[in-house]
């Protein structure tokens, strides 16, 4: 009990921040594990380089994933996230996002607009390991 109140509230704590400061307007669930289908279609769009003209934003809830980004100086770094974490990338920051092994994941997506975001594709050599093959 104690833990869904703590997790509610840093859900709702960071929407209510984001609108408040940044303009965001919605949010909403993705959940990935192996049974969803077209998860490998799903998984290419976030695996290459990338970039968006809005920050990426999420709160994960369960299950874990990695993000590699691009510094400015060009070096590459990943980091992996898990329950309770919370991501701003800030717009035009390259990176890339692939599933661990267990391949699930679920997260609240924070957006500044009803539609979303595009990624833009960049061709950036990724100096990391593939995602396994899903
Ligand atoms: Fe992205």
């Amino acid at each position: 009990m104690r833990r869904r109140h703590r997790f509610k509230g840093a859900l709702d704590g960071y929407f209510e921040q984001l609108k408040q400061t940044a303009g965001y307007q919605s949010r909403d669930l993705i959940v990935l594990h192996p049974e969803v289908p077209n998860l490998s279609t799903l998984l290419a769009k976030f695996d290459p380089c990338h970039y968006h003209t809005d920050p990426e934003v999420r709160y994960i809830i369960a299950g874990d994933g990695v993000f590699g980004f691009v510094r400015p100086d060009g070096t590459q770094v990943e980091l992996t996230v898990q329950a309770e974490d919370y991501i701003n990338i800030p717009a035009n920051t390259e990176h890339w996002f692939y599933l661990t092994p267990s391949q699930r994941i679920k997260a609240v997506r924070y957006f500044t607009t009803t539609e979303g975001w595009v990624p833009e594709y960049t061709n950036t050599e990724k100096r990391f390991r593939q995602a396994a093959a899903v």
